[in-house]
């Protein structure tokens, strides 16, 4: 399976099927990728409605016909645009096709619940954390969705964790594989993913993704 970090917290996963979650690029300073270049998308997965999650969402869905998979009241707004939609909540297995899904919860604000996202597909499990502080139950995502190939962590700071509560996180959940995201967009977010890479030590390998790169797992 190839995972390509698009910037923030936007990744494009490559297996059975295509999957792009939290697409933010038409509006990412830092972006290599043009969204209208996506011809071909299964699934669009939104962990929350904040512009730099949602971004280029809908667009993808209205070109490709790729489903949009989000918390319920996400997923509404998307039908209402006449988009193909699951809407689901933070809870037990979302079995769609050629993947599993389970949203789980995250500490953020929002008009709507935000959420992290575990997604099972060709046997690899990745967990991407979408906007969140610290919290003591990641260790009960790894415990119950682990082992995680894959967790996808914010460093970023200020309105997610940085890369102290971000190492901790990778504590409690226990991944073969940790990437930074979420930082350097903008000044505001500026973070280390060497200081992070530092603090997991030995706990999980942490893969310092370029934008615009793609890592096999
Ligand atoms: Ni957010
Ligand atoms: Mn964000």
């Amino acid at each position: 399976m190839k995972l390509t970090y698009l910037g923030h917290s936007a990744w494009r996963i490559d297996g059975s099927r295509t999957i792009f979650i939290d697409p933010f690029l038409s509006q990412n300073p830092r972006s290599t990728t043009d969204p209208a270049t996506i011809d071909r998308a299964d699934y669009v997965l939104v962990t929350h409605e904040h512009r730099d999650h949602i971004g280029d969402a809908f667009e993808i869905c209205r070109r490709t016909g790729a489903v949009l998979v989000s918390l319920h009241e996400l997923s509404v707004k998307a039908t209402d645009e006449g988009l193909r939609s699951i809407g689901a909540n933070i809870g037990g297995l979302i079995k769609l096709d050629g993947l599993d899904l389970y949203f789980t919860q995250a500490f953020h604000s929002g008009i709507s619940n935000p959420s992290g996202i575990v997604l099972v597909m060709d046997g690899k499990r990745i967990y991407h954390a979408g906007d969140t502080g610290l919290f003591g139950d990641m260790a009960l995502i790894g415990a119950i969705h682990g082992p995680l190939d894959v967790a996808l962590v914010p460093i970023g700071g200020h309105f997610t964790m940085d890369e102290v509560s971000a190492a901790k996180a990778v504590e409690l959940l226990k991944p073969k594989i940790a990437v930074p995201m979420h930082y350097d967009t903008w000044p505001l977010i500026e973070a280390s993913p060497d200081k992070f890479k530092a603090l997991v030590g030995n706990h999980s390998t942490v893969m310092i993704q370029a934008i615009g790169s793609a890592m096999e797992v």
